[in-house]
């Protein structure tokens, strides 16, 4: 097969960039200017990789023999999907490996935040458990009710996790999902009215935009808390930062943000939030995998074989 050439966006992940190289051509933007990269290389890039750096309509048509995306990551918010579609360019991405380290980070979220388990480490550290006793007292999950925007492979994925823990787990989404034993809202307020902690594992882009505002906060309560592991598109974060200093929700545990990797500096001194820096699939033996998956589906469609996850 001839080397060709594949513009990196990124790194990718743990071993991607080395084995992409025993492969193809690889193509990296280069600083202080990566544009100039980029239009020197513009007729032989036939493939982008990223993981979550965007892929601009502006790229795509810079690029005239591009045929391939290939996403080291679930979501697509961040590529011009109307763009490649309309220039029939094939696009995969890193679904199913990551989905149970992904949940994972949703429970750990809910159970620092209902329990008080990065407030404790932090506690005892600065020397407070002899100072001032123990801690104030955290909630239980056990016998709570668990609502989940999205109930995709990661949103079914949490459920499980959920029904382990004892608690009642319902779902919003755009439709019923009829195989799924778990209680369907079709309204979203009339869910967060329901429910003590809500998680976020919706796909981002326009159609989630915002869909988490002051009023569905409001809905949500002072005793209940938020999770995202989604997007941070998909929080209103003006919102979300009132609805956490005036107590109108009990918490927030969050792995994503607006603007990663710019995090607003009025959580860092709220003691109702529980932030992690988007680490959900951010584990070796996930990671590993999403990159060979990347270069997999690379070779797949160079070699005229089935991809193995076509967007
Ligand atoms: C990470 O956020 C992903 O979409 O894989």
């Amino acid at each position: 097969m001839i080397r060709q050439a594949i513009l990196a966006m990124d790194r990718g992940h743990q071993g991607q960039l080395e084995l992409l190289e025993e492969y193809f051509e690889v193509i990296r933007p280069q600083k202080p200017d990566p544009e100039r990269t980029i239009r020197e290389h513009a007729h032989e890039i036939r493939a982008i990789t990223t993981f979550l750096t965007p892929v601009s309509r502006q790229l795509i048509e810079a690029l005239p023999n591009l045929e391939m995306i290939a996403i080291g990551a679930a979501g697509l918010d961040h590529i011009d999907m109307k763009a490649a579609k309309e220039r029939g360019i094939v696009v995969t991405n890193t679904p199913d490996v990551l989905t149970d380290d992904t949940a994972d980070v949703a429970m750990m979220l809910m159970l620092n935040l209902a329990r008080r388990g990065v407030e404790g480490d932090a506690y005892i550290r600065a020397g407070l458990w002899h100072q001032q006793g123990p801690l104030p007292l955290g909630r239980s999950l056990s016998g709570k009710t668990l609502g989940i925007v999205g109930l995709g492979r990661i949103g079914q994925a949490v459920a499980k996790r959920a029904k382990a823990f004892n608690m009642d787990v319902c779902y919003f989404g755009p439709r019923e999902k009829l195989d799924q034993p778990y209680r369907y809202y079709d309204d979203l307020h009339a869910m967060a009215r329901a429910v003590d902690f809500m998680v976020l594992t919706c796909p981002g882009g326009k159609e989630t935009e915002w869909l988490i505002n002051y009023e569905v906060l409001e809905a949500l309560g002072p005793d209940s808390m938020l999770i995202n592991i989604a997007r941070g598109s998909t929080v209103k974060e003006n919102d979300l930062l009132r609805a956490l200093s005036n107590r109108a929700i009990a918490g927030a545990g969050l792995d994503v943000y607006a603007h990663e990797p710019q995090v607003p500096e009025a959580l860092f001194t709220m003691d109702n939030v529980v932030l992690t820096p988007h680490i959900g699939s951010a584990t070796i033996e996930t990671r590993v995998q999403m990159g060979k998956i990347v270069v997999e589906n690379l070779l797949a469609h160079f070699e005229g074989r089935p991809l193995l996850t076509a967007v």
